[in-house]
């Protein structure tokens, strides 16, 4: 059975204020994207498509993918104006029974996370890692009253990869074109919503964090310092 990961860096950055993409920026010496290529690489993924923005291949390619030996990538595709378009352009183009769906400013996805991962979509069909939140979260109205308040063991953060069966997630999101797209920010929201299909949560980490603002540079910085040891 081959496993395949879509890889996505076609995002813009904007909450980064950088003058390039975030997946550009450099994290102790090197590109933040360049951190989850190389733990797909050494995990037992068999091919990584890889989705960057419009103009970006050619330099992906040789400044990100051949320099940094990253040998299981087997197409570079462009991505699409939000990130759902991104992941059918992946999707499109990959070869495989099960597949990884993973935001590459997730920067500090480690090999154990990718292989339960990889179980996860065997056993369940669909399965996301996040982790139970720290915080009391709030469902607020549009003028920021508070309208409703989850019970707090119930309520989960998802993180990236997003895993799943290769026809139930294409199938999914070939569905999804016909449908309104907007508010879909995760790929098990797809599949929850086309196919009527159950996701089962399975643990990520707490270091499994989204390089999005500044401070998060930081945080990637002691994360990564962390794990030389
Ligand atoms: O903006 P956000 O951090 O939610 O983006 C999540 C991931 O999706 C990032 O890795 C980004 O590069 C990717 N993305 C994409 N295509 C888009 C928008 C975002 O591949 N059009």
């Amino acid at each position: 059975e081959r496993i395949g990961a879509v890889v996505l860096a076609a995002g813009s950055g904007k909450r980064m204020g950088a003058d390039i993409p975030k997946q550009y920026l450099a994290l102790c010496g090197k590109p933040v994207m360049v951190y989850c290529l190389e733990a797909f690489e050494k995990s037992r993924v068999d091919e990584i498509v890889l989705v960057v923005a419009p103009g970006d291949r050619a330099y992906c390619r040789k400044e990100i993918v051949e320099k940094y030996h990253i040998t299981k990538v087997s197409a570079i595709v462009d991505g699409g104006a939000e990130r759902y378009d991104s992941v059918y352009e992946g999707l499109k183009v990959i070869h495989c029974d099960y597949v990884l769906i993973h935001d590459c400013a997730r920067a500090f996805v480690t090999e154990d996370i990718i292989e339960r991962s990889i179980r996860g979509a065997k056993g369940y069909g669909a399965c996301v890692v996040g982790m139970p939140v720290k915080d009391t979260i709030k469902i607020a109205d549009e003028s920021g009253w508070v309208e409703a308040t989850p019970r707090r063991d119930l309520v989960w953060s998802v993180q990236t990869p997003q895993s799943f069966s290769y026809p139930l997630v294409y199938e999914a999101y070939t569905r999804l074109q016909a449908c309104d797209k907007t508010g879909v920010t995760d790929d098990a929201m797809v599949v929850e919503k086309t196919m009527q299909a159950r996701v089962k949560l399975i643990e990520g980490s707490y270091e499994n964090i989204k390089v999005t603002t500044p401070e998060d540079l930081l945080m990637g910085e002691r994360i990564l310092q962390s794990r030389k040891k």
